[in-house]
């Protein structure tokens, strides 16, 4: 062991003797976004963590090194296969460390009440059983390679309004039933090495100063011996978070954890040192942990690199294609075949879209495109032709691809400054050539910058085809463009507050110019961080946002004449054999920081797709969407996929499944609404007065639809396959009475032409005596894989104490009930083929895992 390693084979208790107060006040925040904090006198390493989920982010968002990005967690939920996330988990660790990283900020495991939520794409399932597995597949598949998780949002971060306020008003029984489950299973079957703590407030108190939650339930009842850190900015006081259990504030430099804050509560006693030590001891242990599992890596040279090998590529693409989940195929217009010409039409086609905002969103090594998954993909003969329709972006497309530095350098050039007292930009400082017009400034600046400064962008912007574009420009800060030295947009002067930027920033300021086709035009955006928007009247302050956002954002495509637009869509779709429909949401509509206002898909999709279909039957929608979005159209059109944001192969693999190369069996992993007034959290999804209302309690999802008999637009468990297939029969046999173990098998039939694979899943209904249970409630699963036609296999399924108990919010325990429990076999929630049921004899209760 060289000494300056020697960090690895220390003991904890002798180095927490030998830290200064201070030292301990150092680790216990973090020097930056990413980074615990190093004390080089005792060697003690910094380790590096980055986002999380869908992909490794690295540590910038201002100059991040380029990742994998793989699909958004709804679509992991639908592939129902903990085997194929247990691979993913561990393609991420080996994501990880290319960025020099050892501890992945995922995954997310919030409930997406509301398929509203922001974050919707971002959490596995309105299903806290199919969350919980997942959950702890990705999680076993992660640490498996050395990496550690760092499980969030706990708890109830379910929507974005007023995150960082509102209180989830819920019952006992919801908490622990619905919102704590799937952080349960992942503790009791995959221990995580970090939980974050979710921004809002549970029981009045906020998550990350809340003792019930992180030692009551966390450390006593789970038994977790792993770190607790806030989410950024996420840490609201000194004394209430460390007595309360949370080891780190994230990010850094602290805003609490400062020797002034800390030496005051200690000579308060509102903090005593026993408990700094137990929370420094937590973090050396973890630090130490993570630094012996990866020793390259935390002494390495902490470079971040790429990764971009044929094999990740068809992981990649694999794992997106079976994440697809057919909902409808009339006439069984796909897998296409037999057709001679294609249309291909929709606001997605040609652009890439690859996984939700806010910090899931990373820079991908590359994307394919609709279009280009397409062309990979027709068989030699086909034609296909193409045309947008509409447009549905919320914010102009970004011009990365069409702009060059004045040097010729793919890209633009950012050039830092600092200003002189009036304000004018004064020496440069520090340039870089950025290959995204997004500039995101949060967890980067370089050296040598005073508190205000500015930044200027440049470039040289060329389109292929000649006519009139518009441009615009989004800004968190203060900004202009001008083309060819001509002021054309002023986002500075007077500035309208938009959901830019976590809320932080203006709507986008647009203008339009006319451009020639391969003649380049001088693009200059000058950038401030001074003067903000300046706070509103009392009742618009902004509460639910991190503060410190500060970024800058050019877009721009050509201009069109929407209802020629149309037109010319319809034109083609009558003239072609089938339409290949590609739309839906996009990271700026669906985000971290807001949540979205409708179900309707924005800009004029719906009306494009009805006039598809009525000028081709034969037509197929693909959904690029992380959750529900309402389909009006829904009877009218031969085809419809939910392709998810599928990451940087949502290309190909969409192809796979449109041409038969992949058989679709991705299923729901949430329930598709016919509108709005049918979620269950209606009407109470925001948060009022300082409180989101759980008014639903414990009939989320299908559970509510199935209370209510309403009938959903497309089942939780739905989804189709190019086979058929036929649950043959069950069997069950009690393990053991205690401790509860039931196994069930279930024999499953390809009765179709065509190898594919299905989803066999168990609904569990619990004797409904004194206590209102839902009707029924997933407690396992099984995917039959590969099925060839004719052939038929047995699939076995056990059943734990989790799958029979309920929260009794009397004695505070988990409780089964002695009776007769239903079971029900099935393809969705609504589609179950087999029945059983079984006896629990005697009622008993549990508390530990
Ligand atoms: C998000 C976290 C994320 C963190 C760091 C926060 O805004 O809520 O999920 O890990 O930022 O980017």
């Amino acid at each position: 062991m060289t000494d300056s390693r020697s960090f690895l084979e220390a003991s904890i208790p002798e180095l927490i003797k030998k830290l200064t107060v201070n030292e301990k006040i150092d680790l216990l925040g973090a020097p930056n976004w990413w980074n615990t904090s190093p004390i080089d006198r005792l060697k003690i390493p910094s380790i590096r963590m980055s986002d999380g989920p869908n992909g490794v982010r690295g540590s910038s968002h201002f100059v991040s090194t380029p990742s994998q990005c793989l699909p958004c967690a709804t679509s992991l939920a639908a592939t129902f296969d903990p085997q194929l996330i247990h691979e993913a988990g561990a393609f991420l660790a080996q994501e990880a460390k290319t960025k020099s990283s050892v501890v992945l900020l995922a995954p997310t495991c919030n409930i997406p009440r509301s398929p509203l939520g922001g974050r919707a794409f971002e959490s596995f399932s309105e299903d806290p059983h199919l969350s919980g597995v997942m959950a702890a597949a990705y999680v076993n598949g992660l640490q498996s390679e050395g990496v550690s998780a760092t499980i969030k949002h706990f708890v109830a971060n379910d929507q974005e309004h007023e995150r960082t306020a509102a209180e989830s008003v819920m019952s006992e029984r919801a908490l622990r039933e619905i919102y704590l489950y799937p952080f349960m299973l992942a503790q009791k079957h995959a221990k995580p090495g970090a939980f974050m703590t979710a921004y809002g407030r549970i029981g009045g108190l906020h998550c990350s100063e809340n003792p019930t939650l992180l030692q009551g339930i966390l450390r006593d009842e789970w038994k977790f011996n792993g770190i607790v850190m806030s989410d950024w900015f996420g840490t609201y006081g000194v004394s209430e978070p460390l007595n309360a259990g949370l080891d780190l504030e994230m990010p850094g430099p602290p805003r609490w954890r400062t020797p002034v804050l800390i030496h005051h509560s200690l000579t308060a006693q509102k903090l005593l040192l026993p408990t700094i030590n137990e929370r420094v001891t937590n973090l050396l242990t973890f630090i130490q942990q993570q630094a012996k599992r990866n020793p390259d890596i935390v002494y390495g040279d902490g470079v971040e690199r790429s990764r971009d090998s044929p094999e990740a590529r068809q992981f990649c693409r694999r794992l997106a294609a079976e994440g697809m989940v057919l909902l409808r195929n009339q006439r069984d217009t796909l897998p296409i075949s037999q057709v001679k010409q294609i249309a291909v039409i929709g606001p997605h086609v040609q652009e890439r879209i690859i996984s939700g905002g806010g910090s899931a969103a990373l820079k991908p090594t590359y994307v394919t495109t609709p279009w280009q998954g397409i062309q990979n993909a027709v068989p030699k003969g086909v034609t296909t032709v193409y045309t947008v329709g509409c447009y549905a972006h919320k914010y102009l497309p970004t011009l990365e691809n069409n702009l060059t530095t004045p040097d010729g350098k793919s890209g633009w050039l950012c050039t830092f400054y600092n200003q002189d007292a009036n304000g004018k930009p004064t020496k440069a400082v520090a340039d870089f050539i950025l290959n995204d017009t997004r500039v995101k400034l949060n967890d980067f600046l370089p050296s040598g910058l005073a508190d205000e400064w500015t930044i200027k962008l440049s470039g040289k912007l060329m389109v292929e085809t000649s006519g009139l574009y518009e441009l615009g420009l989004t800004v968190a800060g203060r900004a202009k463009l001008f083309v060819d030295g001509k002021l054309t947009i002023d986002n500075w002067t007077k500035q309208t507050p938009g959901d830019f930027f976590y809320g932080q920033g203006t709507i986008e300021e647009t203008a339009v110019i006319e451009l020639k086709a391969k003649s380049a035009v001088d693009i200059l955006v000058v950038y401030t961080n001074t003067s903000p928007i300046d706070d509103g009247p009392d009742d618009e302050v902004a509460a639910s946002q991190p503060a410190l956002m500060r970024g800058v954002r050019l877009g721009g495509c050509p201009k069109i004449d929407p209802d020629q637009a149309i037109q010319e869509a319809v034109d083609l779709a009558a003239k072609s054999d089938v339409v290949i429909y590609i739309g839906g949401l996009t990271p700026e509509w669906e985000s971290e920081g807001f949540d979205r206002p409708s179900l309707q898909l924005p800009g004029r999709q719906d009306e494009l797709i009805t006039k598809l279909s009525r000028a081709n039957p034969n037509t197929v929608v693909c959904i690029q969407a992380g959750s529900a979005v309402s389909m009006p159209w829904v009877d009218d059109v031969n085809g419809i996929i939910q392709a998810w944001y599928s990451g940087n192969e949502a290309g190909n693999a969409l192809a796979d499944v449109l041409f038969g190369k992949i058989n679709p069996s991705g299923r729901l992993p949430l329930t598709l609404p016919v509108r709005i007034e049918d979620v269950p959290s209606h009407l109470c999804t925001r948060s009022e007065n300082g409180k989101i209302h759980y008014r639903e309690d414990l009939f989320v999802g299908y559970k509510h639809y199935q209370a209510r008999y309403i009938k959903p637009l497309f089942s939780f468990g739905h989804g189709l396959s190019y086979t058929k297939f036929e649950l043959l029969r069950v069997g069950c046999a009690m393990l053991s009475e205690q401790p509860f173990g039931l196994e069930v098998s279930i024999t499953v039939k390809n009765i179709g032409s065509t190898t594919g694979s299905e989803v066999i899943q168990v609904y569990v209904a619990y004797p409904q005596r004194h206590l209102i249970h839902p009707k029924l409630q997933l407690k396992g699963f099984a995917k039959a894989r590969d099925l060839r036609p004719g052939s038929s296999t047995t699939v076995t399924i056990k059943l734990d104490k989790y799958a029979v108990s309920y929260w009794d919010e009397s004695s505070h325990k988990w409780v089964a009930s002695a009776g007769e429990y239903g079971l029900s076999f099935g393809t969705s929630c609504d589609n179950i083929a087999l029945e059983s049921k079984f006896e629990v004899k005697e009622t008993f209760s549990w508390l530990e895992l």
